[in-house]
């Protein structure tokens, strides 16, 4: 039977660095965020599995919402166009906003939603990414939590996807090129 891991060139994160890391970013922001009103926004689809991981590891009462924007459909490159799909169900104003993110890529999406919220007048608005692609960043982002800064090669799992395909590999994982070339 074909398996999901035969189509990955390589592990690049196994699930007990993942988790590991997500449990140590979960304890940083639950000394940071003590006594305040902390909402998480997680961006749909990518950061799902991110978001339930770190929320279990906040010791903190806390809110979640999420948004969904536009991403790279089935290509591999950022468009550059941002759109909201999926807009928040509930008004930020005067809340610590922490936006979590699996991936910072060409910083873009980020930037922009980033400002987008801003806008709407929170106490505190601060970015949350699981990985960090640092070689190809053109918009300038400041992230204040990042798990794994990963070299520039295209990654699933754990969430991130091809073609909406590989989000449920617990792992991050290097897709075979030859996959999506
Ligand atoms: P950015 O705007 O270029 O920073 O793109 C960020 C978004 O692109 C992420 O939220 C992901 O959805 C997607 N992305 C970037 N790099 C990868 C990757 O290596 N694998 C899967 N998705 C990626
Ligand atoms: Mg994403």
């Amino acid at each position: 039977m074909p398996s999901l891991a035969d189509d990955m060139a390589e592990i690049l994160i196994d699930e007990q660095a993942l988790q590991a890391t997500i449990k140590r970013m979960g304890e940083q922001i639950t000394r940071d965020y003590a006594g305040k009103e902390l909402l998480l926004i997680g961006v749909l689809k990518g950061a799902i599995m991110f978001m339930v991981d770190l929320a279990r590891s906040i010791n903190l009462p806390l809110t979640l919402d999420f948004m969904a924007i536009s991403s790279y459909g089935a290509s591999t490159v950022s468009s550059g166009v941002v759109r909201i799909l999926k807009d928040l169900d509930s008004s930020i104003e005067n809340k610590h906003v922490l936006i979590v993110e699996d991936i910072i890529d060409s910083g873009m999406t980020l930037s922009y939603l980033a400002d987008y919220l801003k806008a709407r007048g929170p106490a505190s608005l601060k970015i949350c990414a699981l990985l960090n692609k640092p070689d190809r960043r053109t918009s300038d982002v400041a992230i204040d939590y990042h798990g794994f800064d990963i070299p520039d090669k295209f990654v699933v799992g754990y969430g991130l996807d091809y073609a909406e395909v590989y989000r449920n590999l617990p792992y991050i994982g290097v897709l075979k090129p030859e996959l999506y070339s």
